[in-house]
């Protein structure tokens, strides 16, 4: 998830690609950089760590006037591979300078080709995998390794894109051909505006919409050369292709939101992309592998304990990870708030694996968490959203979740690419120690990446769930009640309904009810029950049943969430939101966003800032 902006036409290219980074910065913010060509064989290009500013900075300090043409391109990183440092900046470019790339995405296949290119002298300078591009294209177009692509920039980057796996959008310019750029979009957003003696390249159509909103979407594996007077796309063998064109009917705030009125219900839309992002590249011929792992199957075969560490949205998904490494890996597993675990001094030793879950990697009450269990010579894994934080810096080993940039200060799509990532884990731990055959990994694992369309199937269904919020928007408090990994789904509800509409919601494991809870119950008051599945864990369906009817018997108004078609329950709920039917350990990835919509239906209603709610941060880095 990043900013590309590619640019030909008869305006300066230098400024109509830095306004369209300005308006792409919330899609990543970890470095920014420019190339431009500026005609008689010249490639200017300039790169910097950080935010745009540090770029903009820079340009001044060596001068824009060197920047003068009206063919460039520019992104903004948010970084997989390597550090957000000025050498794993984009635009990457080739040992000479000629071809220069910027790229969105993950590159699942780059270490072969880097071997292959190293293996052929060419020497590489940043980390990257969008580095490997730079080099196949250059080799592709000079004629290095045969084929019949020499001095055709179009079907050099068609060539490469054939040997990419992974995700990607790529845009690609060579200072010979000053007046025209390519580009080739897999799994990853590419938009061409078409203006009027210029052309635009994008990865979200608010960086060009300000000079026109008649659009292009381009399709998968499709390649895209645009000019000032057009654009042509083929697939990747070349063949004319057939594209999508449309008008943008968004102003410009809107448009940086995708059409929605707050990052945050865009971000709910995301998650299938999320999801299969997060899980892109990590089961690779038969086997799960994680990212910067650096724990070795033997290390963790050594585990005979498991924290897992975290706060607020996280926490919920630590709990979650619970239940499947239990079941998988037969360990056993605490489940920790960060703010809590090095008070309460817990027994670690370096047979420990301390999983460290946050999105930010920068919360100050888990990064504290890791430093603890670290000076105990436990072993810690980090979960992280964000490539080079601090947490994984400070951890043993990182799995980065791949939800991009998340905007909205209530977690969602990162939440459910913490659970997947925690379930990576927990499958690779039962790889390691043997809990599960070969086989029965692969099933889960396949199970696993069934889920982003079953998510995308719930967004399909959640106008039901729009409708419950407008009738709860005066509700004084609401309860929610859950069971097995059901229950992090309760608390989690009533996390996002707290944070989001100020309103008091208490999340509650159903069979804890009887206990105390249930005297709060009374007239209408409203009560939220994630079911599970009646194919699953049948036991806890029909328990969960009972304690609806004796919610009902005391007057609560019952919402409930279940699986589609689960008639036995049907009776039981006053309003029913229903869900696909998933395997019982994965049903928090679908259950969870009924009551994302729920949520910040209900803040919508109660005129709040759903993605600015009051009182929070994104990232709390203090204690
Ligand atoms: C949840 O919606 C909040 N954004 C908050 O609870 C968050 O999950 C928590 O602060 C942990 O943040 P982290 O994942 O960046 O560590
Ligand atoms: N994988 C590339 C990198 O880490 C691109 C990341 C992005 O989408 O910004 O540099």
């Amino acid at each position: 998830m990043c900013g590309i902006v590619g640019y030909v036409g008869h305006r300066p290219a230098l400024d109509v690609v830095l306004d369209g980074l300005r308006r792409l910065e919330y899609r990543g913010y970890d470095s920014a950089g420019v190339a431009v060509l500026t005609g008689a064989d010249g490639l200017a290009v300039e790169r910097r760590a950080g935010r745009l500013a540090n770029l903009e900075a820079r340009l001044d300090e060596v001068g824009r006037e060197a920047f003068a043409g009206t063919t460039g391109m520019g992104h903004t990183r948010w970084a997989t591979h390597g550090p957000p440092v000025d050498r794993n900046s984009h635009p990457h470019r080739d040992g000479r300078g000629r071809v220069a790339v910027v790229h969105n995405g993950i590159i699942e296949n780059f270490a072969a080709l880097r071997r292959e290119l190293e293996g052929a002298g060419v020497e590489f300078s940043s980390d990257t995998d969008t580095e490997t591009v730079a080099h196949l294209v250059a080799r592709a177009y000079d004629g290095v390794d045969g084929g019949d692509t020499e001095g055709d920039l179009p079907a050099s980057l068609r060539a490469v894109c054939r040997r990419l796996d992974g995700a990607f959008t790529l845009v690609v310019t060579h200072v010979d051909e000053p007046d025209r750029i390519v580009a080739a979009r897999r799994s990853s957003p590419l938009v061409v505006g078409i203006g009027s003696g210029e052309m635009f390249l994008a990865s979200d159509v608010a960086a060009f919409i300000e000079h026109t909103r008649e659009a292009v979407e381009l399709g998968q594996d499709q390649v895209v050369t645009i000019t000032r007077d057009g654009y042509e796309v083929t697939d990747l063998h070349g063949e004319p292709s057939r594209v999508r064109a449309f008008t943008v009917d968004w102003d410009l705030s809107a448009a940086e939101k995708g059409g929605h009125e707050y990052f945050m219900l865009k971000e709910i839309e995301e998650q299938p992309e999320a999801l299969a992002n997060t899980l892109r590249g990590h089961f690779v011929d038969g086997r799960i592998v994680l990212d910067e792992q650096r724990l070795t199957d033997q290390d963790l075969r050594d585990v005979d304990k498991v924290f897992v560490v975290a706060c607020g949205t996280a926490y919920h998904s630590a709990m979650v990870a619970k239940y499947a490494i239990e079941h998988w890996c037969r360990l056993p597993v605490e489940v920790e708030l960060a703010s809590e675990f090095r008070y309460r001094d817990p027994v670690l030793d370096r047979d420990t694996l301390v999983v460290a879950v946050s999105q930010s990697g920068e919360t100050a009450d888990t990064l504290e968490a890791v430093r603890h269990a670290r000076g105990q010579k436990a072993r810690v894994l980090a979960v992280c959203n964000t490539n080079g934080a601090q947490i994984p810096r400070e951890s043993d080993a990182v799995l980065y979740t791949h939800a991009g940039p998340e905007i909205g200060v209530a977690s969602t799509k990162t939440f459910l690419a913490q659970i997947a990532a925690n379930y990576l884990v927990g499958l690779a731990l039962a790889q390691a120690r043997g809990t599960k055959y070969p086989d029965e990994v692969a099933r889960e694992f396949n199970e696993l990446a069934a889920m982003p369309s079953a998510v995308r199937q719930v967004l399909g269904t959640v106008e039901t769930a729009r409708r419950v919020a407008a009738s709860l928007a005066d509700a004084k408090a609401v309860l929610f009640l859950g069971r097995h990994v059901g229950y992090p789904v309760a608390l989690e509800g009533a996390l996002k309904l707290k944070e989001l509409a100020y309103m008091h919601a208490e999340g509650f494991a159903a069979g804890e009810l009887k206990h105390g809870p249930i005297a709060l119950i009374e007239e209408e008051l409203p009560v939220v029950v994630v079911m599970p599945s009646p194919k699953g864990r049948a036991v806890l369906h029909a328990k969960l049943v009972s304690n609806i009817s004796e919610i009902q018997a005391r007057g609560a108004r019952t919402i409930v969430i279940a699986e589609e078609g689960d008639e036995t329950v049907r009776p039981f709920a006053d309003s029913l939101i229903e869900v696909p039917a998933v395997p019982t350990l994965l049903q928090p990835l679908v259950s969870t966003v009924p009551l994302q919509v729920l949520a910040a239906e209900i803040a919508r209603a109660r005129g709040y800032d759903v993605d600015k709610p009051r009182n929070l941060a994104k990232s709390v880095t203090v204690e």
